[in-house]
């Protein structure tokens, strides 16, 4: 890992605006290097005031950006239609592509519609290609956003679910027994290749669980995040107070707070 560094922040609003000025620097970053830039977005709903905030035309980040130039994946997706109010896709597309005119051809949504294994296989497909990935090798993205459930899961690896197998696999699609459902996910080494991951965590509901990921003992088949660990790459944790009250980090009660380099 380069850099694994944890910000609290006094409100969801600070947090999100914290993850628009750093979405922006790598985006411009990696724009000015190669002219592209491949980010996976998070679903749920914490995201949803980051994409907001991308998006709108009186905030200075909509015109910080060539949105052209970059490129839109997912980092897991429900199994259902694109137009479900359960769709990861809907929810980026209704505040975020929409309002920046992103084109289709710049949009590589899961095919949620289609049945698991066969919308599994049609990403894993995408994937390779848009990344020139052989067999073997793990696309690299710009930028990962993630989010954290309150059992500890991201994207969709789940606790107690078998996603987390050394292998090759670009991405799965586990049974969630809980749902009685199954997820599409991109895979932890996938996720672990990426250049930059961002969480943000927000709320009192995942202060147990984010204990246990950033500082409790380490047992990934219950807490998934705790999995995510890129050897190459760069972790971000922006959490709000209520999510990190239980953590031993020393923090002020400004709207942005001390960070903690690991
Ligand atoms: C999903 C997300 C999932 C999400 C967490 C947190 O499909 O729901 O990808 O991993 O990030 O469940 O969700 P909230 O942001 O809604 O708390």
């Amino acid at each position: 890992m380069l850099n694994r560094e944890i910000t609290v922040f006094s409100s969801l609003e600070y947090l999100s605006r914290a993850a628009a000025k750093k979405f922006t620097e790598i985006a411009r970053t990696k724009i000015s290097h190669k002219d592209s830039f491949a980010v996976a977005l998070a679903g749920g709903s914490t995201p949803k005031s980051l994409y907001k905030l991308l998006a709108d035309e009186n905030e200075p980040f909509r015109t910080s950006i060539e949105w052209e130039k970059v490129s839109f994946f997912w980092g897991d997706e429900r199994c259902v239609a694109p137009d479900s109010d359960e769709s990861n896709y809907r929810m980026a597309k209704e505040t975020l592509l929409q309002p920046l005119g992103i084109p289709t051809e710049n949009i590589y949504r899961w095919k949620s519609e289609l049945d698991p294994a066969t919308a599994a296989a049609d990403y894993e497909k995408l994937l390779r290609l848009y990344f020139n990935a052989a067999e073997g090798i793990f696309p690299r993205f710009d930028l990962i956003l993630l989010g954290m459930g309150a059992d500890g899961h991201t994207a969709s690896l789940f606790p107690q679910t078998d996603v987390f197998a050394k292998n090759s696999n670009l991405v799965a699609a586990p049974l969630v027994e809980k749902f009685g459902t199954h997820r599409l996910t991109l895979t932890p080494q996938v996720i672990n290749s990426a250049e930059n991951i961002i969480f943000q965590v927000a709320g009192q509901d995942k202060a147990n669980a984010l204990r246990e990921v950033l500082e409790g003992e380490k047992q990934i088949e219950n807490y998934p995040s705790q999995i995510i660990d890129p050897p190459d790459g760069n972790i971000l944790w922006l959490l709000d107070e209520a999510a990190a009250q239980n953590l031993t980090i020393n923090r002020s009660y400004e709207n942005v707070s001390g960070s903690l380099k690991r």
